[in-house]
This record gives C-alpha cells, sequence and structure tokens, in this order.
C-alpha cells in the first residue's frame, strides 16, 4: 500500500461504491494505486436488492453470444475470488454451490426451455433435460404441475449484500478512501479528465477516473456528450421471505421459470432467507414496491411452488439494473483520456464481479484492455465520426 498523496490527489478515483466501483477499488488498490471512492453510500446500490444468482447458464438469451464468454469466464473465477475475498476482509459471502432447475409449467413455458436446451448445447454448456417427475423428485416442493426442467449443477450462488459488505472491508484494509458524497461533475482538464468535485464543493484531483455509478453513470455533469454511456435503469421488484427451521430444507438448490413470459426466481440461502425475484420494468429512476410487482411475484411464485404461501413476507425491495443497449457492460478506457467506464452490467453485474475487477486493474495499470475483456469497450457505441479523442476542455 502507499502512502495517501497530499491534499486531494490520487492515482485512481472511482465514483460509484457499489460491487463494480468497490471490486474495482480493491484490486487497484493491491496494485499500489492510491485508490479514492465517492459514493454517500458505499456498498449499497443494485447489489442490495439483487438475488446473487450467477446464472450464466440458465440465464443464456440470443443474440448473447459475445457476453456469455465474459460470463462463464467470471462464473469459473467465482471460487477462487469468494475465497480470496473472504480472506481479506474476514468476512464470508455466502457463495454457494448448490446449482439450479429451471422448470417449466405449461407447454409453451415448456417449448421455451427446450429452445433454452438447444442453446445452450449449440454453445457448449452442461446442462440437462428432465421430466417433470424428475424435477419433483430433486425439489419436493415444486408444483404437481410441472411439465418438465433443466437441471444446470454449474449456476450457483452468492449473497450480493454480504458481498458487498466484504468488498467494502477489503477496501479499507487494502488502504482506499472514502468520501462518502456523490460526485457531481468530472473536472476535465485540456481535454483529460482529471478528478471530480463532490456534493458539498470538495475537488478531488486524480491521475484516472472510473465512472462506475450504475444506472446514473450518465447523469455525471460536466461528461462531454459522445462519452455519456448509453446506459438507462431497468427496474426490478425482489421479495424475501424467511424458511422457518420446521420448514427447511424448502428449496435445495435455485430454482427457477418462466410463468406466462415473465422470468421468476426462488434463490434459497443456507441462513434460511429465500428471495424471490424479480420484476423487469422500463420505469427511468422509479424504485417504488408496488402491489401489483408483488401480487405478481407471489403469484407466480405460488404457482410455481404452492407452500410458498406458508412463509413470512419479510422484505420488499426495488432495485435499478443498469442496462445498455446490448446488455452487456462497458469496461475500460473511452475517448475521453484519463476516463474509465465499468458499468452497464444489467441482469449480470453479481456474476461479472470477479471479472471486472481483474480487467480494470489491467487496465489501470497498463492502459489497455485484457483479451477477455476487449470486446466490452465503450467504443463500441461511440459513432465513427466522433471516434477521435476528445477535445472539449473545461477549467479544473
Ligand atoms: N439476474 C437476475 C435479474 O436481473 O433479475
Amino acid at each position: 500500500m502507499r502512502a495517501p498523496r497530499n491534499g486531494n490527489g490520487c492515482d485512481v478515483l472511482v465514483i460509484g461504491g457499489g460491487i463494480i466501483g468497490l471490486v474495482t477499488a480493491w484490486r487497484a488498490a493491491q496494485r499500489g494505486l492510491r485508490t479514492v471512492v465517492a459514493d454517500p453510500g458505499p456498498g449499497g446500490g443494485a447489489a442490495s436488492v439483487a438475488a446473487g444468482m450467477l446464472a450464466a447458464v440458465t440465464e443464456l438469451h440470443y443474440g448473447e453470444q459475445t457476453l456469455l464468454g465474459l460470463n462463464v469466464a467470471s462464473a469459473a473465477r467465482y471460487p477462487a475470488f469468494a475465497a480470496e475475498l473472504e480472506e481479506a476482509s474476514g468476512q464470508e459471502i455466502g457463495f454457494r454451490a448448490c446449482g439450479t432447475l429451471a422448470v417449466a409449467l405449461d407447454s409453451d413455458d415448456r417449448a421455451h426451455l427446450r429452445e433454452l436446451h438447444a442453446l445452450q448445447r449449440r454453445s457448449g454448456l452442461e446442462s440437462e433435460w428432465l421430466t417433470g417427475r424428475e424435477c419433483r423428485r430433486l425439489e419436493p416442493m415444486l408444483a404437481p404441475g410441472v411439465r418438465g426442467g433443466l437441471r444446470v449443477d454449474g449456476d450457483h450462488q452468492v449473497d450480493p449484500r454480504r458481498l458487498a459488505a466484504a468488498l467494502l472491508t477489503a477496501c479499507e484494509r487494502a488502504g482506499v478512501v472514502f468520501h462518502r458524497a456523490w460526485a457531481e461533475r468530472l473536472t476535465v482538464t485540456h481535454g483529460r479528465a482529471t478528478g471530480a468535485v463532490l456534493a458539498g464543493g470538495t475537488g478531488l484531483r486524480a491521475d484516472q477516473v472510473v465512472l462506475a455509478a450504475g444506472s446514473l453513470s450518465g447523469r455525471l455533469a460536466g461528461l462531454p456528450e459522445e462519452i455519456v454511456p448509453p446506459v438507462r435503469p431497468v427496474k426490478g421488484q425482489v421479495l424475501r421471505l424467511t424458511v422457518p427451521p420446521a420448514y427447511a430444507p424448502f428449496l435445495s438448490r435455485t430454482v427457477r421459470a418462466v410463468v406466462r413470459g415473465s422470468h421468476l426466481y426462488l434463490v434459497p440461502r443456507e441462513n434460511g432467507e429465500l428471495v424471490v425475484g424479480a420484476t423487469s420494468e422500463e420505469l427511468g429512476w422509479d424504485t417504488t414496491v408496488t402491489a401489483g410487482g408483488v401480487y405478481e411475484l407471489l403469484r407466480d411464485a405460488h404457482e410455481l411452488m404452492p407452500g410458498i404461501t406458508e412463509l413470512p413476507l419479510t422484505e420488499t425491495r426495488a432495485g435499478l439494473r443498469p442496462a445498455s443497449p446490448d446488455n452487456a457492460p462497458l469496461l475500460g478506457p473511452t475517448a475521453l483520456p484519463g476516463l474509465h467506464l465499468a458499468t452497464g452490467h444489467h441482469r449480470n453485474g453479481v456474476l461479472l464481479t470477479p471479472v471486472t475487477g481483474e480487467v480494470m486493474a489491467h487496465v489501470l495499470t497498463t492502459g489497455e484492455l485484457p483479451e477477455v475483456g476487449r470486446a466490452f469497450t465503450p467504443g463500441r457505441f461511440t459513432p465513427p465520426t466522433s471516434a477521435a479523442p476528445v477535445r472539449q476542455e473545461q477549467p479544473a
């Protein structure tokens, strides 16, 4: 660890202290970079709502083959990443190698799942088709009407709240400095990002700035127009229930389904928490929990697993996924020298945390994206005519 600079200068300023900003800061500090994070509530953000599925295989979508490569790479890193982070923080993160069962309730769902299975096989992924009876043998709480399913033993889970808390501690132990305030304006000096001004007026200077503010990344003032990341919020409502000891084990693995076109998942933690998600709503920065959202999740969950209505409902929350136009993250240098992005992780922020930390540390120490991250350059959304380095100047 290097000593902090005098005044408000550092090597790396990370704007946003969600899990993506924190993993970037942790990895940067491990490489000897003096690192500062600006966020009023580090460890919060979308991860404090997320269920924590590491679903590279079961959340595969058509047209996302490039993203699949990154998802699989990050899933493979999870066991070692979890062990290293737990050692560095002294905290458990709830990594659970439990596997996932994706099931179908009617013939439309079954056809959808059959197609997913075919796509998984074409993509070289491991999954096994099961009959309804075989699904219920694995998970006896499933409804008798389940028509079939896919057993994916490689899609695990982690507890995102514990992940965020451990990253926060690991950052602090590695010497990362936290400013508990929003970065309100990027500072651009002679065509280069040189820091930010925080709410309250404190100015921070940095050799490199990483914008990792999730769905808020496009709202930072001072970003040149052509640099503004094309990231939008996609709302997800999520429920948390508790499985009393008398009902345990309610589920032994993550169970997911598409019910009348809506994605549903149930993620059982070892501590008895059962997370049920999630809606997918394009409503801007609205995080209201609605009666309709809760109703639909519980209705679909009840159809899948009738016993769920016996469980205490302990929490309802809504979070905002930071979605990009191709659903993949934006990682690495922008056309504004000194400014990097680590945002746009959409449905896969928790899954992509290990590989994002690795990619961003490589970028911050070498200036280049490593092979695994090369396809995710923010430049893929920059129109060719404005691909030249940004020349806009602003006073420091
Ligand atoms: N990956 C789960 C979700 O976005 O709802």
